[in-house]
């Protein structure tokens, strides 16, 4: 076994966009940092569409989680021209091109009605279309949709890109990364103290930060009060093709419930359709199913009917790691030194570069800023409860 006897001020594990933006911003703080992961830039992220989706992904009772996603969608195109700088150019395919939420019937239509009644009451814009209205902006729409939300402000990023764009920033800034697994904390005289990786190398750290996303409850040493009650939610996504030909296809994000499952497009500028996505809670499952795939078309083809002319490329899944409240896990634990950035669901993409702020600045400074303190970590630990409000 070898050990970096210096150590570092602050060790990530995970490498996916969200222990990506975490080490960026921490180094960019000044903070000697190390990430360790086999595959950075992997994760949930190869998978998702990439919706900024914070109105129209509203749930009721998670009107706290939506002032954290409202705060992250606002500082996106900042955060894309930073990214974009400190990558050396890379384009992480912000798109500020709105969402179309449809209904096929009148259940959906009601369903509709009482999202845009919870999004008007929270003081969210949107607006109610016709299904006439709705086929003018998107003329690819079935005839039989009943009606619609238009919601300006839901934009999407290319999450692949964006996992690119946070290594090549990374390194840059001079995060050491190291492509092996974490398998061990390193804790002594109470407090964290690094890691050990599947090599046996032994990191060491003032501060380490778990955000391995569906992962983050596996890694061993974890003391048992320290609670991390994250568990993975399989998502399965398809991606087609748009053949010049047939461009435009969609302008912008079109999505639905269809009998009570979500199905959203996502149209790239490079003219890749994304269709997704599946929710199924199967464990480490992430087989891509014949039943996935059916009824992921079957319900874009009630949407957009045209899909069935369209290359199918790929077809993947992903786990997104749940949480109990769906609420990312932000901060400090009860073991020093032992900060979490996961749990972050439905929301990874949407709420990157939000997190990748709140944790340099607690990395940095020890505060939590004021909009990540409902997300504390500590309101699932066995030895105290914080109020979830
Ligand atoms: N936010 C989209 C999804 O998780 O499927």
């Amino acid at each position: 076994m070898h050990s970096s006897r210096k150590g570092s001020d602050v060790l990530v594990i995970g490498g996916g966009i969200i222990g990506l933006v975490t080490a960026w911003r921490a180094a960019r703080r000044g903070l000697r940092t190390v990430l360790a992961d086999p595959d950075p830039g992997g994760g949930a992220a190869r998978v998702a569409a990439g919706m900024l989706a914070a109105v129209t992904e509203l749930h009721y009772g998670e009107e706290t989680l939506l002032g954290l996603n409202v705060a992250s969608a606002a500082r996106y195109p900042q955060f894309a021209a930073e990214l974009a700088e400190a990558s050396g150019g890379l384009d992480i395919g912000y798109r500020a091109c709105g969402t179309l939420a449809v209904a096929l019937d009148a259940d959906d239509r009601l369903h509709l009605r009482e999202l845009h009644a919870l999004q008007r009451r929270c003081g969210l814009e949107s607006q109610w279309l016709t299904g006439r209205e709705c086929r003018r902006l998107e003329p690819m729409l079935a005839p039989g949709v009943r009606g619609g939300l238009r919601v300006d402000g839901d934009h999407q990023v290319d999450p692949r890109r964006l996992a690119a764009a946070l290594l090549a920033a990374c390194e840059r800034a001079g995060v050491g990364v190291h492509r092996t697994a974490a398998t061990r904390l390193l804790t002594g005289a109470d407090r964290a103290l690094g890691a050990v990786l599947e090599d046996g190398t032994e990191l060491r750290a003032d501060q380490v930060v778990l955000a391995a996303g569906s992962l983050s409850g596996r890694l061993e040493g974890v003391p048992p009060e320290v609670a991390v009650p994250v568990r993975p939610v399989k998502g399965q996504v398809l991606r087609l093709s748009v053949p010049p030909a047939y461009a435009p296809f969609l302008s912008r994000t079109v999505r639905a419930v269809v009998r009570g499952s979500h199905v959203y497009l996502v149209p790239r500028e490079n003219g890749e359709l994304v269709v997704g996505a599946t929710s199924e809670e199967l464990g480490w499952d992430t087989t891509v199913t014949a039943g996935g795939v059916y009824e992921l078309l079957r319900d874009a083809h009630e949407l957009v009917p045209g899909i069935t002319e369209l290359p199918l490329v790929e077809t993947r899944a992903g786990l997104r790691p749940g949480s109990p409240d769906n609420a990312p896990l932000l901060g400090p634990t009860d073991l020093p030194g032992l900060h979490l950035a996961t749990g972050h669901y439905r929301n990874g993409v949407l709420l990157t570069p939000l997190t990748g702020d709140v944790m340099a600045e607690l990395l940095a400074t020890g505060t939590v800023p004021e909009v990540a303190r409902p997300f504390s970590p500590r309101r699932f630990s066995t030895t105290r409860q914080e109020t979830y409000a």
